[in-house]
């Protein structure tokens, strides 16, 4: 027997169709919320492949320069900028040295594009460290927090006068934002944003960037200093509201889709911008399982990237940015 009065509540009529899902949405992407991550390798006279993430290079400065033109003519709001140097030593000097590679290939991008798009840069020890770890090490083989802070702060400034227009710390230490902070302010570089990368985890996920940055740590792990996936309930809002007492403009949640709850957590305890890191295992997972024809590529692309948003990220950081933004537009 049916009852008449049942279902009351039809939720189907707003999924009819097409036009009526999209008018109800409640998530949209936009072409400015991303950003691209972008790898610029020294010495290199062709764009290098990255075997792990298809699609991705390490570029040559022209190339990076042509890459980078596409992601602003697509519209794309910002590229956060990578380096691989020729010769790596112990405390990282390539990272500082006003002619390293990060320096100058942001030196070109701003001739380039100005501030059509935002020109970020990451600042961090490990791919300038020929033991890759994210900071300066101690006789015992430990990451010396306080003597990696001095090695961070010059980077920044290193980085700022290049023309880099966002300072991105992912090292994990102790201070850096503050230490970068001070740093910056006293080398005239007040008006420059810190976007910290304050929750990041010592996640499995990062393992193909490690080959498209040349960084893996030659012996040990990042345990010790990046966020346990494990930890205390707790931490990754301890040290966003520390890396914000110490003047960060905009925090940072990294891996992305396996944190989402932390992502919520931080959207709903910050009044500042928050991002997300779609990073590189979680790029070469769809792109493998794509290129096998086990799944949808375009679709588990865009269902992710929304479900980031979703979770409360203003920016999302994927390598996927200008192939969206150009889907989006
Ligand atoms: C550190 C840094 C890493 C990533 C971004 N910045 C590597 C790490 O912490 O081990 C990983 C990004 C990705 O996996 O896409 N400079």
């Amino acid at each position: 027997m049916t009852d008449a009065r049942f279902p009351v509540a039809r939720p189907r009529r707003l999924r009819r169709t097409a036009a009526m899902r999209r008018m109800v949405a409640g998530t949209r992407l936009h072409p400015a919320d991303l950003v691209l991550p972008m790898f610029v390798k020294e010495g290199v006279t062709e764009p290098v492949p990255v075997g792990s993430m298809p699609g991705v290079f390490q570029h040559t400065r022209d190339s990076l320069r042509k890459a980078a033109h596409e992601a602003a003519e697509a519209g794309v709001g910002g590229l956060i900028l990578f380096g691989v140097p020729a010769v790596k030593d112990a405390r990282g000097s390539a990272a500082d040295d006003p002619d390293g590679v990060v320096q100058k290939a942001v030196a070109d991008l701003r001739a380039d594009l100005g501030d059509a798009l935002t020109i970020m840069t990451d600042t961090c020890l490990d791919e300038f460290t020929d033991h890759g770890h994210c900071g300066v090490l101690t006789p015992d083989g430990e990451v010396d927090n306080d003597a990696t802070l001095e090695r961070y702060a010059s980077a920044a400034v290193a980085q700022a006068r290049a023309g880099s227009q966002v300072i991105a710390p992912s090292g994990m230490m102790d201070g850096q934002v503050g230490a970068i902070r001070a740093a910056l302010d006293a080398d005239g570089f007040s008006h420059i944003p810190i976007l910290a990368y304050s929750a990041k985890y010592a996640s499995a996920f990062y393992g193909p960037f490690r080959e498209a940055a040349e960084c893996a740590p030659q012996f040990g792990d990042r345990n010790a200093y990046q966020q346990d996936p494990a930890g205390p309930i707790g931490e990754a809002l301890r040290e966003v509201r520390l890396d914000l007492a110490e003047g960060a403009d905009a925090v940072m949640v990294k891996p992305a889709l396996p944190y989402l709850d932390i992502l919520r957590q931080v959207r709903d305890s910050v009044d500042v911008p928050v991002a997300a890191y779609q990073v590189s295992g979680e790029y070469a997972m769809v792109e493998a399982a794509a290129a096998n024809g086990w799944v949808d590529r375009e679709r588990i692309i865009m269902e992710s990237l929304i479900a980031i948003r979703r979770a409360g990220a203003d920016m999302i950081l994927t390598y996927w940015a200008t192939e969206v933004a150009r889907r989006l537009s």
